[in-house]
């Protein structure tokens, strides 16, 4: 009997423990030629996954703008060009989870801290950067993209904004001018959160003197709402040592594939405003702001007013892609080269 147990002991797989086992579903978009586990990187649920997907489709105008010199991250990031593709994973986790981390593929320079990092790997910063402690890597990380990216000011403290800076909003002077202003801005009930309202690295607040693509970059997350995960190399399911990740199931497909079917959507939802501009060309103003429209409503563009198309149809075009598309044939859990 001893025997036995031992040897049962001795043949067991690292895996998740059992008593906070629970299976999630997420997805992620990656140059073709990098792992489709996730390790140290993020995922989403299908919802926290159009999040990131989405704003895609405003890189165009947003790259072309001369004046945005302060945030060409994403439109250099390697996870948004070249030969992309989209796998879904049905995971394994524990489900005590940590705080989500931001991992990038590094090309070089660390996105976040500007430290070097080795290119063609994934670095995970903790979003809390004073408490990098807070990002425990024996665990899954996760937050909702409400909790992540969603931030806003009151009406009063939009108004004490504008008045005191917009003229300097899309400048360099900005956040010189809101320190300048920072008493009265205190008195108008703005929080730090009031920060964003000069844009930057991240998320800026979304107010009638925005720039159409700044409203729609944080409006798609009040459309989408969501979870994102980091799923960190320490936690993985290898070898011997506990773990809080493992991979039950994978399918990977062509990103372009899964773009046609939720631009399919889009485009059959609003067909008039799609036709009044011309032949398809998803790298227009046009057809840029027929899409934000019909996905987030009219009012999406300088407000945080989201109306638009049904979230559902979004989400189902988005997961029926994974059944509708060939996969690219990488789809065994097993064959982890990583
Ligand atoms: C997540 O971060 C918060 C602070 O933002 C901290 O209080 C909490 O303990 C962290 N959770 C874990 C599991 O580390
Ligand atoms: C993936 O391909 C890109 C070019 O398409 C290349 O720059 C990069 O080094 C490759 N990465 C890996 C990990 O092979
Ligand atoms: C802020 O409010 C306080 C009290 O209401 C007032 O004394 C002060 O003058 C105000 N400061 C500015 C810069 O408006
Ligand atoms: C927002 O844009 C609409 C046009 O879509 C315009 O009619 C409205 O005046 C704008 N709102 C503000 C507060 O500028
Ligand atoms: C698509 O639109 C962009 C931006 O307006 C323009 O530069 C490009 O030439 C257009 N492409 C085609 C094929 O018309």
């Amino acid at each position: 009997m001893a025997k036995l147990l031992l040897l049962s002991l001795a043949l067991a797989e690292a895996q998740v423990d059992p008593k906070y086992a629970t299976e999630v579903t997420v997805y992620h978009v990656h140059p073709a030629n990098v792992s489709s586990i996730p390790m140290d990187m993020d995922t989403g649920d299908a919802e926290g996954d159009l999040f990131f997907f989405l704003d895609e489709f405003l890189l165009p105008l947003q790259c072309a703008d001369p004046k945005y010199f302060w945030d060409k991250f994403e439109c250099k990031n390697p996870e948004r060009s070249g030969q992309l593709v989209a796998t879904q994973l049905k995971l394994q986790v524990d489900s005590r989870f940590s705080n989500y981390s931001g991992c990038n593929l590094c090309d070089g320079v660390d996105p976040f801290t500007r430290k070097p990092c080795e290119a063609g790997t994934y670095t995970c910063d903790c979003m809390d950067f004073l408490h990098p402690e807070n990002c425990d890597h024996q665990f899954v990380g996760r937050e909702t993209v409400t909790h992540q990216f969603v931030h806003d000011v009151t009406d009063e403290c939009k108004e004490s904004l504008e008045e005191s800076c917009g003229h300097a909003r899309y400048s360099k002077w900005c956040k010189f001018c809101l320190f300048r202003h920072k008493e009265v801005l205190k008195n108008s009930s703005c929080s730090k959160e009031a920060i964003n309202y000069c844009p930057g690295f991240g998320f800026p607040l979304c107010t009638a003197d925005s720039k159409d693509v700044d409203c729609w970059h944080v409006n798609i997350a009040r459309k989408t709402r969501g979870l994102w995960y980091s799923t960190f190399r320490d936690g993985f399911c290898d070898g011997n040592k506990p773990c809080s990740w493992q991979v039950v199931q994978q399918r990977t497909v062509p990103e372009r594939c899964l773009r046609e079917k939720v631009v399919g959507v889009v485009e059959a939802s609003n067909p008039s405003c799609f036709d009044g501009c011309g032949a398809r060309n998803q790298t227009s103003p046009c057809w840029v702001r027929c899409f934000f429209t019909t996905v987030l409503g009219p009012e999406a563009h300088n407000s945080t007013i989201v109306t638009g198309m049904p979230l559902a149809e979004l989400t189902g075009a988005w997961t029926k892609a994974f059944e509708a598309c060939e996969s690219t044939g990488s789809d065994a859990p097993h064959s982890l080269v990583v």
